[in-house]
């Protein structure tokens, strides 16, 4: 017992937190203006106080206070840190080699957990300093999460799921489609039955989740023939989203299908993930459950004109030609409709680092620029459950900041263009002015 006080105690002397703190920094971010999502508003010549890794004060002009270190980034627009509430930082497109039998025949969770830093690096510098990884091989999203909270690793704070639950034969099984007689052993979530599923969503949690993912209906990735029929019982989704909320967990459900995304939100999740085929009665349930509605609405030209060249299997294709058009046309609808929604790319399935180009796609099925940014700071963190960290550059959040030289409110693309990038008070990206 005295060993392990003795241990402890070393590992606080030794945390790169606390030294942080003890000589805590004071920076003082000037910028022409300032988006506020959360206020609907801009704010100009903003003067950003940081101390540490906190937001201390947002002044509108005036002078630099002493003992503040001044960066001024000029004719720039500052705002929150981006949030991408669906990626997958263990697999990306540019580690696939172009053989996708080969790919799964000879790479291994061990080669996703070298690549994955380098896609948590590109995100953080494509200025999403906060992203929910909605699932992951082995366990690779809480390792990388605790190696980047400890500073070992740049990349963003990530909210892990690791291993997405699904039914056998399902959009989470990988032996699906193959012989029998191969079985892709590891960890798995693949679990059947309420009281089965109960008992992984604590084990889950028991290994680090801080968020639940299942698959409540088919997928397009994967080899299983429909795109969107549901994969669990309604009994096995109240189940799982009851036994995930007790351990006060937030639950996001994959669903492409029609019924799959009602029997979710019915079964009370907190999220539903692409959304491609939900009607008018599902956006209705979806209103009165106050459930966040996220579509991945770039995808679709990625893998239409990408994926072919990965040597994805034609029935996979065939299955993204069912979903993608539908998919925006019903983002539309929402968007009308005035659902909550979250920015979502599931990147992974195309670049990390490239998560901003779903910005323009969103304002072309119908949101304002606003709206999306708002998807992607203010919404997103509130779904997270994390508005008192991230999501606003206000009192008391994590200085989390990025910059862009055009007005994102007239040309949303120039958020795929970030100038300046700084997460918890530390400049990640430096402003061209100020290198
Ligand atoms: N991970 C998703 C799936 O395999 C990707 C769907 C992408 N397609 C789209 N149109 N959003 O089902």
């Amino acid at each position: 017992m005295r060993n392990r006080h003795l241990l402890l105690a070393l590992i606080l002397a030794c945390s790169p937190g606390l030294a942080g703190a003890a000589q805590q920094r004071h920076l003082a971010l000037s910028a022409a203006r300032l988006i506020a999502p959360e206020q609907a508003r801009v704010i100009e010549h903003p003067l950003v106080l940081i101390d540490g890794e906190r937001i201390r004060e947002v002044r509108e002009g005036g002078a630099v206070p002493d003992g503040y270190e001044h960066i001024d980034l000029g004719a720039a627009t500052l705002l929150p840190g981006l949030i991408d509430v669906h990626v997958h930082l263990d697999f990306d497109p540019s580690f696939a080699s172009g053989n996708y039998y080969k790919d799964l025949l000879t790479l291994s969770p061990i080669d996703a957990a070298v690549l994955a830093p380098t896609a948590a690096r590109r995100t953080l510098e494509a200025g999403f300093t906060t992203v929910r990884n909605l699932g992951s091989a082995e366990y690779i999203d809480v390792a990388l999460r605790n190696a980047i909270d400890r500073g070992q690793l740049p990349g963003p704070r990530i909210v892990a799921a690791t291993l997405a639950l699904g039914a056998t034969g399902g959009h989470a099984d990988p032996d699906t489609g193959f012989s029998p007689f191969i079985q892709f052993n590891g960890a798995s979530g693949v679990v059947d039955g309420a009281d089965a599923i109960r008992q992984r969503v604590r084990e889950n949690v028991k290994r680090g989740a801080d968020v639940i993912k299942f698959m409540a209906s088919a997928g397009v990735l994967s080899n299983e023939q429909s795109v969107g029929a549901p994969q669990y019982s309604q009994e096995e989704m109240n189940a799982l989203v009851d036994e995930a909320h007790r351990w006060g967990r937030k639950v996001a459900a994959h669903a492409h299908g029609t019924e799959a995304i009602k029997m979710a939100i019915r079964a009370g999740v907190d999220s539903v993930e692409h959304c491609s085929f939900i009607d008018e009665e599902g956006l209705k349930l979806a209103r009165q459950h106050g459930t966040w509605l996220d579509f991945d609405i770039y995808n679709d030209d990625y893998i239409l004109s990408e994926y072919g060249k990965l040597g994805v299997p034609q029935a996979q294709l065939d299955k993204e030609k069912l979903v993608g058009r539908t998919q925006r046309e019903n983002f539309r609808r929402a968007v009308k409709a005035g659902a909550r929604m979250a920015f979502a790319t599931d990147a992974g399935v195309y670049p990390h680092g490239w998560n901003a180009k779903q910005f323009a796609k969103m304002v072309e099925w119908g949101m304002t620029p606003l709206q999306a940014i708002q998807a992607a700071t203010t919404h997103a963190a509130e779904l997270l459950g994390r508005a008192d960290q991230v999501g606003a550059v206000k009192p008391g959040l994590y200085a989390d900041l990025v910059a862009v030289e055009a007005d994102p409110l007239t040309d949303i693309a120039t958020l795929e263009r970030v100038s300046f990038v700084m997460k918890g008070g530390v400049v990640v990206v430096p402003h061209p002015s100020r290198p």
